[in-house]
Formats: structure tokens, C-alpha cells, sequence
């Protein structure tokens, strides 16, 4: 569904993603995991077209996307839930929503039951809906990001660090809503620092170091291996 090839990504002068290859086949969670900095948060933004790849090709459904807009990676089926939220913290829980299928332009009628069908998969949301999303917790405000994204009716879901500054019971909650995304049939991106969690659910994974893929395998093959668990799994971590 998605392949990269040989992606570079820079901040001018600053390359932040050397030569990624990364294949994302259709109904898989693919997980990229890596330290701060490695580069997972500047690979989803050049899958989204949220900055310029400086040489390398990104294909979605066969077709080479790497110079298309944002909007319209959006409308071949492709969102992102952005590292930190960034849900518009003066809007409502439902306006956060609308905006996330603003270029779909649905009736009143057929944009509610699509915001019903978020609410079936987050019920906090509902009980909040109108609140401003400021208003949110921290837990709240990712299942809104990630309702958000969900809204553009993605067939490729882009998710950055969910996990973030999460308690371990939110983030259980949030991994669990990723496994059944998938059993939905929504191919997942999962860029997470929380590695051991990651690993657990994802058919194959990357592990990016200062911008360069060194490894990936399965899940359970990084998940067991001594160099991810020494580099990023950590010793007081009893990931099997
Ligand atoms: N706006 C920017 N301008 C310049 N350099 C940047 C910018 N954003 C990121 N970088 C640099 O690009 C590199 C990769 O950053 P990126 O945010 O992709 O890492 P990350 O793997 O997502 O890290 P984290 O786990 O901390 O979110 C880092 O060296 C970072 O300093
Ligand atoms: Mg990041």
C-alpha cells in the first residue's frame, strides 16, 4: 500500500531522514520505533506531505505521491494523528471532529452519523461534546486526535506517539482502540517511543537511529532482539 524509497528528509542543511525504504502493507500495524530525535516524527510529516522530500520516492497505492499537497494525500486516504495532538483547543470535541472530514463536504446529516461512529469508538467523546477541547485530559485530547484523523475516513493511519505522556491505563485504553482499528481493516503507521507496546501489536517494525533505518523484522523478532532491547526497550522493562 505504502512503500519508501529512499527517502531523505531535511530541515535545510539538517538531514533528519537519511535513504528510508519502508514498505506498509494493506491491513498491517507497522511500527517505527527510535530514541528522541531519530527522525519518526519527520518521516510521518513526509508521508503527509507536511514537508518536501528532498530526494527519494514515497508510493502510495502505486501511485508516486511525493510531491502531491497535504489535502490531497487526505483525500487519496491518508491522515495523520500529529505527534503532541494539536487539536484546535478552542473548538468543541464536535467541531474538532467536523474539520477532521472538512474535505469530504458531507450533508449536516451524514457528517453527525460519522461523528456517531467516532463516538461508538471513543464513548468519552460523546459525554464531551461539547466541551472545548482545552478542557480535555491529556488521554481525551489523543482520542480526539486520533477521532479526528479517523473523520477523513482513512484507508492509511498515521499515528504519532499516541503513548505520549499518557498513564500506563489511558495508554492500555489507546492501544487497545489500535487493535481493533486494524480488525476494522485500517492499515496503522505507528511511530511510538514506548517500543515494548509497539512491538507487541505490530506485524513488522523499523527501528530508525539518527535518521537511518538499521533494522526491522516482525514485531516479535525486534521485540526479542538483544540490541533493541538493550538500545530502546531498556533493562527494567520485562517487554516478552
Ligand atoms: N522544525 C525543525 N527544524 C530543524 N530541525 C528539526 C525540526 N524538527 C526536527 N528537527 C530535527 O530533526 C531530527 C529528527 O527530529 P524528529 O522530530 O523527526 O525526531 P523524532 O524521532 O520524532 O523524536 P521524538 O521521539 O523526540 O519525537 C532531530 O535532530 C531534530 O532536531
Ligand atoms: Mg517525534
Amino acid at each position: 500500500m505504502l512503500k519508501l524509497k529512499d527517502v531523505n528528509l531535511a530541515y535545510g542543511p539538517i538531514a533528519a531522514v537519511r535513504k528510508a525504504s519502508i514498505d506498509v502493507e494493506a491491513g498491517e500495524v507497522v511500527a517505527i520505533v527510535g530514541g528522541n530525535g531519530a527522525g519518526k516524527s519527520t518521516l510521518l510529516k513526509g508521508i503527509a506531505g507536511l514537508m518536501p522530500v528532498s530526494s527519494g520516492q514515497i508510493i502510495f497505492d502505486g501511485e508516486e505521491i511525493s510531491r502531491l499537497a497535504p489535502h490531497k494525500r487526505v483525500a487519496r486516504g491518508i491522515a495523520l494523528s500529529p505527534e503532541g495532538r494539536q487539536v484546535f483547543p478552542d473548538q468543541t470535541v464536535y467541531d474538532n471532529l467536523t474539520l477532521g472530514a472538512y474535505f469530504r463536504r458531507l450533508s449536516n446529516d451524514a457528517l453527525d452519523a460519522e461523528v456517531e461512529e467516532q463516538f461508538k469508538l471513543f464513548p468519552r467523546l460523546r459525554e464531551r461534546r461539547d466541551q472545548l477541547a482545552v478542557t480535555l485530559s491529556g488521554g481525551e485530547q489523543q482520542m480526539l486526535a486520533i477521532a479526528r484523523a479517523l473523520m477523513g475516513k482513512p484507508r492509511l493511519l498515521l499515528l504519532d506517539e499516541p503513548s505520549l505522556g499518557l498513564a500506563p491505563k489511558v495508554i492500555q485504553e489507546i492501544f487497545g482502540i489500535i487493535v481493533s482499528l486494524r480488525k476494522s481493516g485500517i492499515t496503522i503507521l505507528l511511530v511510538e517511543q514506548m517500543a515494548n507496546m509497539a512491538l507487541a501489536i505490530a506485524d513488522r517494525a523499523y527501528v530508525l537511529e539518527t535518521g537511518s533505518v538499521i533494522l526491522s523484522g516482525t514485531g516479535q523478532q525486534l521485540l526479542h532482539d538483544p540490541k533493541v532491547r538493550a538500545a530502546y526497550l531498556g533493562i527494567s522493562h520485562n517487554a516478552a
